[in-house]
């Protein structure tokens, strides 16, 4: 039988009365990519603040890897093996691309990371496991530059370094390639597509060929609900799912 990585079942978040999510239930294999979609305000990102803990559910349950973690912290889903890319902002700008993702890579074991004096051989590891990470994000040449002069691109690419370096179970990406250009796009699906080798990748997409190109499952939203989940041709194909961005064409050509 195969089993979730992250199961998340009838997940409900209310703002006061109004329902943002309401019952949706989320299955996410391993090495898989599993996109979310939906117009503008189904409650996708929501569903993100839900499952990574920004916000507290109202009802339902979040699992990773058969470890509940519905009531914990964000910070200690993270160490079950859930996160999140990190938002820009959270990039350390004035320290160089390497150190950000050394940073990171340590983050994942706090005491490690509070340790002033660490022995020369887990700095050496340390140290080639950032330069792989460096390699896999084309981002080799730049690795001594302030992570706060890179270009938007490859700011962004680096969020999902340093979400990598955590060495999580699932990662999830909300709007990764939004704001970029062409060329910044394509790179971006390919490292997204090639994350699925180590990780379960929860994405959030509104470029349809993206989308299209790299998801092992699609999962529409509407109105706080699934409405319907498939692979990309069974999903492109659904009559519901052409009608609910009917309603929405004008919203998504302004994103
Ligand atoms: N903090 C909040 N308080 C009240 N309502 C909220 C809050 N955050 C989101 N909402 C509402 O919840 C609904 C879902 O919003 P959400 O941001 O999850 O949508 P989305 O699917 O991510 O949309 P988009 O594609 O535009 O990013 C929207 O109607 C939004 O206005
Ligand atoms: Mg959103």
């Amino acid at each position: 039988m195969t089993v979730a990585i992250l199961e998340a079942v009838n997940i409900v978040k209310r703002y006061g009365k109004f329902t943002a999510v309401n019952g949706v239930t989320l299955r996410v294999m391993a090495h898989t990519v599993h996109s979310v979609i939906g117009p503008n305000g189904a409650g996708k990102t929501t569903l993100f603040h839900a499952l990574t803990g920004v916000v507290p559910i109202n009802e339902g349950s979040i699992t990773v890897d058969g470890v509940e973690v519905s009531h914990l912290p964000g910070h200690k889903r993270v160490l079950k093996g859930l996160t999140r890319s990190f938002q820009v902002t959270s990039l350390f700008p004035n320290l160089s691309v390497h150190e950000n993702l050394r940073l990171a890579a340590q983050g994942r074991n706090p005491a490690q990371a509070l340790h002033l004096w660490r022995s020369a051989e887990s700095l050496t590891a340390a140290g080639e496991k950032v330069d792989v990470l460096l390699e896999r994000l084309n981002l080799s040449a730049m690795a001594s530059r302030a992570a706060g002069e890179l270009p938007h691109g490859q700011q962004r690419r680096l969020e999902v370094g340093m979400a990598m370096a955590g060495q999580p179970k699932v990662i999830l990406l909300d709007e990764p390639t939004s704001g970029m250009g062409i060329e910044d796009i394509s790179a971006m699906k390919r490292l997204i597509h090639d994350l699925r080798e180590e990780y379960a990748v929860v994405l959030i997409e509104h470029n349809m060929d993206i989308v299209m190109d790299i998801s092992d499952t699609v999962t529409v939203m509407q109105l706080g609900q699934v409405l319907v989940e498939g692979k990309p041709g069974e999903v492109s194909n659904d009559e519901r799912v052409r009608h609910a961005y009917l309603g929405s064409v004008t919203t998504e050509d302004n994103a």
